[in-house]
């Protein structure tokens, strides 16, 4: 089949044949229809978050229709609709027992390694073993995951919308509900408006917050950012941003999300929340990268928490998101900037890096 091989960092990602394997027992094989491209795809191509994860079948944001399930899945059947999810919860770990599925340690472990569950690749090139992206891999015709990963949806939504589910949508949203548990009437701070801060915007909105303040140094972003409901735009590129997020919500915003995964992000969110206020932040900053604030300020009962994947659990949150947005509660066709095929990966990793658009979706296969 045909998939996107990073093969090492710095050097253009690209299509090239691959062979996959059949799914083994706790695993599906998924016929993918579409894949958004992700700021942690430029990350991961870039090397920024660790050595080894080369060469890698890139890809971690998608969905598609079921083609086949090994032993022990009774979850989904051939022919179901699934959006997949890089985390997929062993339900067992301490992290799974505890209620915290986003934290689930082998998952963490073999999402690092770019293996399945079992420790293992269903991935090979001419004998070598390729590595899975993010245990999801879809930015190929077809992949196989643990059946965790492999979240059913109803099928009326279409599968170029439910691709961005698993991580834009899921990330943005839990760091709104599961993490920061905005309020109606609450200030709320977007620092970063691309494809994972514009669904904080949407979910701040969805929450009722009465200002949503967006931040951002791309023009076209703070527009998409004010359709997605921001009441308030602030171009981060000159002045002092956070000063004007201050003045826009009487003394600071009570939460500030960094969507961006930069130190200076992380302190113009933290420069922007009220005393008593909370920093969520949502990006991905590069391995051995420091943050600092000033630390007097904790004094104030100002917070700085981190999340991954939204701190929810995909199989319960995923269904949940879709839902929404059969509803006409949560618009995702509006976030997607460009459509592509496979061949448009590493053009689209281009745009992310210059902060060109928003989501590009690849269309992997137009007839589903
Ligand atoms: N100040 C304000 N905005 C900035 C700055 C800055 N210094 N630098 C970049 N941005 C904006 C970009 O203009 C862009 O709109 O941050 C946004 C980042 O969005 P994308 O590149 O689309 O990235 P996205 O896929 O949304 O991911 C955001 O979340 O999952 C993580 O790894 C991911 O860290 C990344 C973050
Ligand atoms: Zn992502
Ligand atoms: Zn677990």
């Amino acid at each position: 089949m045909r998939a996107v091989v990073l093969r090492e960092p710095g050097r253009p990602v690209g299509v090239e044949e691959v062979e996959l394997d059949p799914p083994r027992a706790h695993e599906v094989l998924v016929h993918v229809a579409a894949a958004g491209v992700c700021h942690s795809d430029v990350r991961l191509a870039d090397g920024e978050l660790g050595e080894g994860r080369w060469p890698m079948v890139l890809g971690h944001e998608g969905a598609g229709v079921v083609e086949a399930v090994g032993d022990g899945v009774t979850h989904v059947a051939p022919g179901d609709h699934v959006a997949l999810s890089f985390v997929p919860p062993c339900g067992a770990c301490r992290s799974c027992r505890a209620g915290r599925a986003n934290l689930c340690e082998p998952a963490g472990r073999n999402g690092f390694a770019g293996t399945l569950m079992d420790g293992t690749s269903r991935l090979h090139s001419d004998g070598e073993t390729l590595q899975h992206g993010l245990m999801t891999a879809c930015f190929a015709e077809r992949t196989v995951v643990a059946a965790a990963g492999a979240v059913k949806i109803p099928r009326e939504l279409p599968l170029r919308q439910a691709a961005l589910l698993g991580c834009s949508v899921v990330t943005g949203f839990g760091a709104v509900r599961n993490v920061a548990t905005v309020a109606a009437g609450d200030s709320v701070c977007v620092v970063g408006c691309g494809g994972v801060g514009l669904q904080v915007v949407a979910a701040a909105r969805l929450a009722g917050a009465a200002s949503i303040v967006a931040v951002d140094r791309g023009a076209d972003k703070l527009v998409l950012a004010r359709e997605r409901g921001a009441t308030n735009l602030v171009d981060a590129s000159h002045g002092d941003a956070a000063a004007a997020v201050r003045e826009l919500t009487e003394g600071g915003a009570d939460h500030a999300f960094e969507v961006v995964g930069r130190p200076d992000t992380v302190r113009l969110a933290w420069d922007a929340v009220r005393p008593g206020g909370q920093v969520v932040v949502v990006g991905l900053v590069p391995r051995g990268v420091d943050v600092a604030v000033p630390g007097i300020e904790f004094l104030s009962d100002k917070s700085l928490r981190g999340t991954y994947y939204g701190s929810g659990d995909a199989g319960r949150d995923l269904p949940e998101l879709a839902e929404l947005a059969l509803a006409g509660k949560l618009d995702l066709e509006g976030v997607v900037s460009h459509t592509t095929d496979l061949d448009g990966v590493e053009e689209a990793l281009g745009r992310l890096r210059r902060g060109e658009g928003a989501r590009t979706v690849v269309v992997v296969d137009p007839a589903l």
